[in-house]
C-alpha cells in the first residue's frame, strides 16, 4: 500500500517531527568517515524548509547505554554536517537532552524555515524500549510526523512507532530516501526483469538465511562468496581447511542447498579460493581449488569463480548484492569483491537494475570509490537484509496511506 508522503502535506509554519538515521560512522576523533545518511535525507529536508516549515529531526547515533548523556554518542557531528550542508539555513542543536527544557524552548522560538536537531535519542532507554510517556513528550513537538530513517525502519523504536501512535490524527508521512527505499528494494525484488541475479556474501550465513530463503524460487541464480561459502562446502564434504566454518549451521545449509535444488534457482559457490594462513596482508597467499589444504584458510573467491560470478552478473537484467566476496580489507583479498563490483557497474550501465545492500557491501563500495555506478546503494544495512528477507515494516505501516 502506498503511503502518504512529506510532498503531499502543507508544511508551511507547521511544525514537522522528521525520525532520520544519523547514526553515522564516526572514527576515533569523532569526525564522520561516511556522510551518506546525512546526504541521502537532504531532499526531506530541503522540502520542509524551501516551503517554509518549521523543521525539527530526531535520531539515534550507535548504541549509548541509554542512561543519559554520553559525548562519544552525541550527534553533534552530525548537526555541524548538516549545517554545512545547507548553507544559509539555521541549524540549532539544543542542549544535551532531547526531551530537556532547553530543547522544549528550542522547538518552542522556531522560525518558519529553520531547523532543530535533536540530541541522541537513545540516551534515554524509553526510545529503545518504545516507551509511551517518552514518545508523548517528543510527539507534542510537532504537527506532522514524518519518517525517513529507512536504515533505522526495521526497528520498533518509540521514535519509530510510539510516536506516530501519539501522533493519530495528525499527518503522519514518509520521506522521500524512505520512499526511494522501499521502492527500489521492494519492486526490484517483485518485478524483476530476468535474468534476476542475487550475490551474497559476507562472514556468517546464518545472517543470510532470511534472504536465502526469500529469494529461493525469485531469482534465477543466487551466487554465494564471503566466508559464509565454506559453511556450504563443508556441508556438502568438502575439506575447507582452517576456513570460517558455523559449525551449528551445516543442517540449515544442507536445507538451502536442498530448497535450490529443488526450485528454478541456480544457488552457485566458489569452485576456487584465494587462501591465506591468517588475515594478514603478511601471509603467504596460494590459490586452491575443491580442498583446502590443513592450515590454509580461504579469504576470497578465486579467479575461476570471479570470471564464473561476472559472466552470470553481465547476463543480469536485475541484480542485488548483499555482502562482501572475501576479507575486502587487507588486500590482496578485495580482488573477487572488487571484479564483483566492476561487472556489476558494467552490467548497469547497459541497463540492469542493481540494488547495494548497506552496511559492509556499501563500505566496500565506497572503499572502492565510484559508488554512483550502480542504481541505488541502501543506506540500510539490517534494514535492507530484512527487506531481502521478504519482511514488511512496522514502522511504515503505521504512516498514512496515500
Ligand atoms: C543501523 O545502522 O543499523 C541503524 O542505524 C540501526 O541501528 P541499530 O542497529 O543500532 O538499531
Ligand atoms: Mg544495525
Amino acid at each position: 500500500m502506498a503511503k502518504k508522503t512529506i510532498e503531499q502535506v502543507d508544511v508551511a509554519s507547521k511544525r514537522v517531527l522528521m525520525r532520520v538515521d544519523f547514526n553515522v560512522p564516526l572514527d576515533d576523533q569523532g569526525k564522520i568517515t561516511d556522510d551518506r545518511r546525512i546526504q541521502q535525507a537532504l531532499p526531506s529536508i530541503r522540502s520542509v524548509i524551501d516551503r517554509k516549515g518549521k523543521l525539527i529531526l530526531m535520531s539515534h547515533l550507535g548504541r549509548p547505554e541509554g542512561k543519559g548523556y554520553e559525548p562519544q554518542f552525541s550527534l553533534k557531528p552530525a548537526a555541524d554536517r548538516l549545517r554545512e550542508l545547507l548553507g544559509g539555513v539555521k541549524v540549532i542543536f539544543p542542549g544535551n537532552d532531547c526531551i530537556g527544557p532547553e530543547a522544549a524552548a528550542a522547538v518552542e522560538a522556531m522560525n518558519d524555515g529553520e531547523v532543530v536537531l535533536l540530541e541522541n535519542l537513545r540516551f534515554h532507554q524509553g526510545e529503545k524500549k518504545g516507551d509511551s510517556a517518552f514518545a508523548a513528550k517528543l510527539a507534542a513537538y510537532g504537527d506532522i510526523y514524518c519518517n525517513d530513517a529507512f536504515g533505522t525502519a526495521h526497528r520498533n523504536d518509540a521514535s519509530m512507532l510510539a510516536v506516530p501512535q501519539a501522533m493519530q490524527g495528525k499527518p503522519r508521512v514518509a520521506g522521500r530516501l524512505l520512499q526511494k527505499e522501499l521502492a527500489y528494494l521492494s519492486d526490484t525484488i517483485n518485478n524483476a526483469a530476468k535474468p534476476f541475479v542475487a550475490v551474497l556474501g559476507g562472514a556468517k550465513v546464518s545472517d543470510k538465511l532470511g534472504a536465502l530463503r526469500n529469494l529461493m524460487g525469485k531469482v534465477d541464480t543466487i551466487l554465494v562468496g564471503g566466508a559464509m561459502a565454506y559453511t556450504f562446502l563443508k556441508a556438502l564434504g568438502y575439506e575447507v581447511g582452517s576456513s570460517l566454518v558455523q559449525g551449528g549451521m551445516l543442517k540449515q545449509a544442507q536445507e538451502i542447498l536442498d530448497l535450490a535444488a529443488a526450485s528454478r534457482t541456480d544457488l552457485i559457490l566458489p569452485q576456487d579460493h584465494v587462501c591465506g594462513k591468517q588475515i594478514s596482508h603478511m601471509t603467504p597467499v596460494e590459490v586452491h581449488e575443491e580442498t583446502i589444504p590443513q592450515g590454509w584458510m580461504g579469504l576470497d573467491i578465486g579467479p575461476k569463480s570471479t570470471t564464473q560470478f561476472a559472466q552470470k552478473l553481465l547476463e543480469a537484467k536485475t541484480i542485488v548484492w548483499n555482502g562482501p566476496m572475501g576479507v575486502f580489507e587487507p588486500q590482496p583479498f578485495d580482488v573477487g569483491t572488487k571484479q564483483v563490483w566492476k561487472a556489476i557497474a558494467t552490467a548497469t550501465s547497459r541497463g540492469a537494475v542493481s540494488v547495494v545492500g548497506g552496511g559492509d557491501t556499501a563500505a566496500a563500495v565506497e572503499a572502492f570509490g565510484m559508488a554512483d555506478q550502480f542504481s541505488h546503494i541502501s543506506t540500510g544495512g539490517g534494514a535492507s537484509l530484512e527487506m531481502l528477507e521478504g519482511k514488511s515494516f512496522d514502522s511504515v505501516a503505521v504512516l498514512d496511506d496515500a
